[in-house]
């Protein structure tokens, strides 16, 4: 069977695809405080669209799934989806990322629908300064929803997007959770993906800055060994039961074992998070393409996924601005 792979052999097994572009929250680093305009439903991938999206993918040997948003479990019957997908036995991995408002009472489900992790975004844990990045008041369910997550069976990662002037007097603060907790708390560098393009920061808190602010906290850090194509470099404190890691989500540094692609709530293929979109799936497949032609479409363009994400933010013909919430995280 023919795989994906692109042009400089970097072989696709890993696809994250937005279920919605809707959320219940308003993360500020995500979109302006009024919301994004929202697609009109018919818009989105339908589950069953979805469903043989993934299954064509996994024929060609996508073997790990991310689904994500927006907030997945906004969309009515997500859990019943989660079931269904579960069925593919040519998945390895299928994960959810969730800020957590909505979950705690589905977890027991998740656990016996075989999946793997859950990434839950939590950017403080301080409840007023929560509110202020989220612009909900919902700390108190998203923090319950941390202890479930952490007793029950699923692998837990934190999402926590490092943002100048509001959090980051509490990446220590992280770091101590790992002490006691079989966590990964990862700390993610602010992009421009927020529905009006570049913010204005007084610091720059990239890779480089974050570790040398962990590094002057911490005696020893050892380094963790990852896999290849892992987004995070990752690290312990010696004895602490988790790790943490750090994604050069806007630095870059880690694109040449990139082994993603992306479709979009909408049905957007991207090669990669900074392209502007390549085709759309949704069409193609209303259109009535067969799954052979899906599978001839899929090889052609993941053969011609941009090197980096530098040269795929150049090819674009309108700035880096769309919300994360359109693209999926
Ligand atoms: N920069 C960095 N991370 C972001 N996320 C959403 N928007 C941004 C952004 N502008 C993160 C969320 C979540 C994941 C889906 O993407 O915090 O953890
Ligand atoms: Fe919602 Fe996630 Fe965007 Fe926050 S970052 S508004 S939780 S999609």
């Amino acid at each position: 069977m023919q795989k994906l792979t692109d042009k400089f052999g970097r072989r696709i097994s890993y696809l994250r695809l937005a279920i919605t572009d809707r959320c219940n929250l308003r993360c500020q680093y995500c979109m302006p405080a009024k919301g994004i305009d929202i697609v009109d439903r018919k818009e989105l991938l339908s589950y069953k669209e979805m469903y043989r999206i993934i299954r064509v993918l996994s024929e060609l040997g996508v073997n790990k799934v991310r689904l994500t948003g927006g907030e997945p479990f906004v969309r009515k019957d997500f859990v019943n989806f989660l079931e269904s997908l579960s069925f593919n036995d040519k998945l390895n991995e299928i994960n959810i990322t969730t800020n957590g408002a909505l979950i705690s009472k589905y977890i027991p489900k998740l656990e016996t629908f075989n999946i793997n992790a859950v990434n839950l975004s939590i950017d403080s844990l301080q409840k007023d300064k929560f509110a202020k990045i989220t612009r909900r008041d919902v700390f108190d369910n998203v923090y319950a929803t941390f202890l479930d997550l952490e007793k029950s069976k699923l692998k837990l990662k934190l999402n926590v997007v490092v943002q100048s002037g509001f959090n980051t007097d509490e990446i220590i603060d992280f770091i101590e959770l790992t002490k006691d907790k079989d966590i990964a708390v990862r700390f993610i560098e602010e992009m421009p993906f927020n529905g009006k393009g570049q913010r204005k920061m007084d610091e720059d808190w990239n890779f480089k800055n974050i570790y040398s602010f962990i590094e002057n906290h911490y005696k020893t850090i050892n380094k963790v060994s990852s896999k290849k194509s892992s987004t995070s470099i990752n690290y312990r404190i010696p004895n602490y039961k988790g790790t943490f890691g750090i994604i050069p989500a806007f630095t870059r540094t880690i694109c040449g074992d990139c082994n993603r692609i992306r479709i979009t709530a909408t049905g957007l293929f991207k090669n990669c998070l900074f392209d502007g979109g390549v085709f759309n799936v949704r069409d193609f497949i209303r259109n009535g393409a067969t799954d052979d032609e899906l599978k001839e479409l899929f090889i052609n363009t993941v053969h011609h996924k941009p090197e980096n994400g530098f040269v795929a933010e150049a090819a674009r013909d309108n700035n880096v601005s769309e919300s994360m919430s359109t693209i999926g995280g």
